[in-house]
């Protein structure tokens, strides 16, 4: 959602003036520092509301069926507006098309077992079997944080967009000067047609609107700038079942 990228695209080929694009600049910096800010203001409330909610949980006893669903229902949404926050700030920190990569030499098959295991316990409750296949060790110069972000975007699509007693497949291998990684699942699927739209921001497949699934459809789109700003690439692989999504980084 960078202002001054989608400004200055070749298919417009609209030659933009030095002086447009240093006020570009200067509003999506602006638009930056507001959600920034936004964001940071909304934390504290949110997390007094969480707070509120587990007391009243915790220490009130009696209550009816409808004020239990309703103090679920609040710390449900008080997390989704959590959650929503965390992304805006992602698209934020990643600036259009340049993102400021920490690189250093991490085992990658590690940091997906690892991610991995911290669905552990919402795929149990899903039913949902896990399947990893990575080597022992297999090292690579990333910025750990920014790919911890793409497995966990790319899981937790896994997660929401396959049904109950599904199956979820991770794989991790060297493929020369580069690691393949590919995660496929038997869930809903991504329309041939769709495939094209599905890293734009704000892009939401119609089987995920029609089928209610929450998102606002920023993951994948955050996902393909941490790729790009690795020299990587990625890619949804047409499949008769479920989603498959594949990405090649560097090993250097
Ligand atoms: N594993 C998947 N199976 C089926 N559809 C998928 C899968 N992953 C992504 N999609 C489709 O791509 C869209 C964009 O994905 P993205 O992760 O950007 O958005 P989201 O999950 O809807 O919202 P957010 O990640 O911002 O909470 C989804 O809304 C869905 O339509
Ligand atoms: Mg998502």
């Amino acid at each position: 959602m960078d202002a001054t990228a989608q400004q200055t695209m070749p298919a417009s080929k609209t030659p933009v003036s030095s002086a447009a694009l240093r006020d570009l600049k200067k509003s999506n910096k602006l638009k930056d520092e507001f959600i920034a800010i936004t964001v940071h203001n909304q934390k504290t409330p949110l997390i007094i509301i969480q707070g509120y909610v587990d007391l009243v949980q915790k220490e009130t006893k009696n209550l009816s069926d409808m004020q239990k669903h309703a103090l679920e229902e609040i710390e449900k949404q008080s997390k989704r507006l959590i959650e929503i926050n965390s992304r805006l700030l992602s698209v934020t920190k990643l600036h259009g098309d340049v993102i400021a990569l920490k690189k250093e030499t991490v085992d990658l098959a590690e940091l997906t077992r690892d991610v991995a295991a911290s669905f552990v316990v919402k795929l149990q409750n899903k039913r949902i079997r896990l399947v990893i296949d990575t080597p022992e060790q297999l090292t690579a110069k990333i910025d750990c944080e920014w790919i911890r972000e793409v497995w966990e975007n790319l899981l937790s699509n896994a997660l929401k967009f396959t049904p109950e007693g599904g199956k979820i497949t991770i794989s991790v291998k060297p493929k020369g000067q580069t690691i393949m990684c590919q995660i496929t699942d038997t869930g809903i699927g991504i329309d041939k047609q769709e495939i094209q739209n599905i890293f734009a921001p704000f892009y939401r497949t119609q089987d995920a609107l029609t089928g209610g699934y929450d998102g606002i459809g920023l993951g994948l789109y955050i996902v393909k700038l941490i790729i790009k700003g690795h020299n990587g690439k990625i890619r949804i692989v047409p499949s008769h079942k479920g989603a498959r999504i594949q990405f090649l980084l560097p090993k250097n």
